[in-house]
């Protein structure tokens, strides 16, 4: 037996010996990275320090993330994808290569986690045009002891990582397998056989890729190494399915009970039950709250696609219940200590706000898949956009809900969802970008641009002219800043009048006209709110922290970058001030050219 905390220690322990500094885990909403809308590995809060900036805490670095992935949601249901899990992480930033990084990786797995030779094999890139097969690591792992049979050459799908975006660093990956039924494992490794997990992926960042597609040696060569701690739980406990262990059997027990059905035969409707739940906790608890957009609207559709599985299962008014023991497996998250009675009053209410609706919601699917039914062009029918949309609009359906009920109710004929339409539909109501829901999704790479660099800037003179012009006890709630605009949340009551925004506009930009320099320092974080420095409320930081000071005006914890002299910014201009919770006002702002 091995529980998720003697995992984590044992993991955290055993890199700090190597000569790792341990940070800490994230918010599960990136900030200032525009390109996605979670942290979906444990790389992504250390981007700038991938990409060559100098990290306070030294090049070895060590942690255990919270991740959020919602491009799979359709796969949640089978014995072992989840919306969120925790990753084990390590990272080399320009120092150690391949070497050590394989035999780190090889003595935790075989000495700490005490998984045996005969049940361990591993991957490494076959080669392309891009770049050589990695016989390198392939040596590495042979020198350890794996024999050649136990080592499979992949291509790009299966062992290359990155770039996150276009361009960028990336590189060949060497995965780690563990032979988890019961049976003897086979002499070769088959990557194809089920019967051998992935637990661990090192990525090798050897390259950048540019504009033109090419693959360049990269400056800085980097390790990222990532493992599921759910996955390694359930395999070394022996369990094939990852909710018989103890992130997830105390939840899926207060189902069974609320229910009164078992889990075996109800696995699926289950699964996705307490993995929504648990993911909607640990989202709310990083201060998102459901809404039509962005994360907002993700975590609507996790909620209610729950309440939509509870349904099946007879539950009603269930969602704070089945919350519950989420935050006993995590006592360890103080977020969620906190913050418990917030997190189950906006459950309670989204559901309420649902169960509105839902009702006469499916009562018009069934009237329309009748109708279908009834018509003598079954081949060719799909449920019109208007009618998705209406669904959705009316009744808050997410549009995977529409398709997955329609899929649910024509009884195995071809109807489907116009989703195309429904998108043209959505677009014209102006609810979601459609950029929202594609791009988002996937992971990316901070934009470290020249108009990014004077907008993040620019939020730290706003963040100060906030305090001068309205009230000396505002806190930044949030911010997040693409190469368009920055977006600053803040706490304040009221909504700001006309002549507020113009006294903050002035302010901001009398200060960019002194022409004040752009410092920046790194200090202990202690040090650092000791002396008055401003900082996130609830945002987690590391115990050295990069502090950057503008004339003698504002000092800040950020990563930057910034810009080095306010001459450089421009224009500061409030495009948009608006409320996005009970005391929370958000502004969107610009910088124009002079
Ligand atoms: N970033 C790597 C992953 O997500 C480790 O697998």
């Amino acid at each position: 037996m091995i529980t998720r905390k003697e995992l984590i220690k044992k993991y955290i322990e055993f890199f700090k010996k190597h000569g790792h500094k341990e940070i800490p885990n994230s918010s599960l909403v990136p900030r200032d990275d525009p390109t996605v809308l979670f942290t979906t590995a444990g790389m992504h809060p250390l981007v700038p320090y991938l990409l060559g900036q100098k990290h306070p805490l030294g090049k070895k670095l060590v942690n255990v993330q919270g991740c959020i992935r919602t491009t799979d949601i359709d796969e949640v249901g089978d014995a072992y994808h989840h919306t969120f899990f925790e990753m084990l992480g390590y990272w080399s930033l320009g120092n150690y290569w391949k070497e050590e990084a394989i035999k780190n990786t090889f003595e935790f797995h075989t000495k700490i986690l005490k998984i045996p030779l005969e049940r361990y094999a591993v991957s490494c890139f076959v080669g392309d045009k891009d770049a050589p097969k990695d016989l390198e690591s392939a040596k590495i792992w042979k020198s350890l002891g794996i024999p050649s049979e136990r080592i499979a050459f992949l291509g790009k799908k299966d062992n290359w990582w990155g770039p996150a975006g276009n361009t960028g660093p990336c590189g060949p990956d060497t995965e780690q397998f563990y032979w988890a039924p019961k049976t003897s494992p086979p002499k070769k490794f088959n990557p194809e056989d089920k019967g051998w997990v992935e637990i661990g992926n090192d990525v090798l960042m050897q390259y950048v890729k540019d504009e033109k597609g090419n693959f360049k040696e990269a400056k800085q060569k980097n390790v990222d190494f990532g493992g599921g701690v759910e996955r390694t739980v359930a395999i070394l406990n022996g369990l094939e399915d990852d909710y018989l262990a103890e992130m997830w059997k105390p939840i899926i027990k207060e189902i069974e009970e609320l229910s009164s059905k078992s889990y075996k035969g109800n696995e699926k409707a289950m699964r996705i039950i307490a993995d929504h739940i648990k993911a909607s906790v640990m989202i709310i608890s990083d201060d998102v709250l459901p809404s039509n957009t962005g994360q907002g609207y993700v975590l609507r559709r996790l909620i209610r696609r729950a309440i939509r599985h509870g349904m099946r299962l007879n539950l009603k008014n269930f969602t704070s219940k089945i919350a519950k023991p989420v935050f006993k497996i995590y006592e360890d998250y103080s977020e969620l200590k906190n913050n418990k009675k917030r997190i189950l009053e906006i459950l309670i209410n989204e559901e309420e706000k649902f169960n509105k609706t839902i009702e006469k919601g499916l009562r018009i699917f069934e009237k329309k898949v009748t109708e279908w039914a009834n018509s003598d062009k079954k081949k060719e029918k799909m449920l019109s956009g208007k009618d998705a949309f209406l669904l959705y609009q009316s009744y808050g359906f997410p549009l995977e809900m529409i398709e997955e009920e329609i899929k649910s109710l024509r009884k195995g004929l071809p109807l489907k969802v116009d989703v195309e339409g429904f998108k043209s539909e959505l677009a014209k109501h102006q609810q979601l970008s459609k950029s929202t829901s594609s791009q988002k999704f996937k992971s990316g790479l901070a934009d470290n641009s020249e108009r990014t660099t004077k907008l993040h800037t620019a939020t730290h003179l706003l963040n100060k002219a906030l305090r001068e012009v309205l009230n000396k006890d505002i806190k930044q709630k949030g911010s997040n800043i693409t190469s368009e605009r920055l977006r600053f949340d803040f706490n304040f009551p009221r909504k700001l009048t006309d002549e507020e925004k113009k006294k903050i506009e002035n302010n901001v930009n009398e200060e960019i006209s002194k022409n004040l320099s752009v410092t920046k320092e790194e200090m202990p974080l202690k040090k650092a709110i000791n002396s008055g420095t401003q900082s996130e409320f609830g945002a987690r930081y590391p115990e050295i922290v990069s502090v950057y000071t503008i004339g003698n005006l504002s000092k800040e914890i950020c990563t930057g970058p910034h810009v080095k002299n306010t001459k450089e910014i421009g224009r500061f201009k409030i495009l948009k001030e608006e409320s996005v919770a009970a005391g929370i006002r958000r502004i969107k702002a610009t910088v124009e050219n002079n």
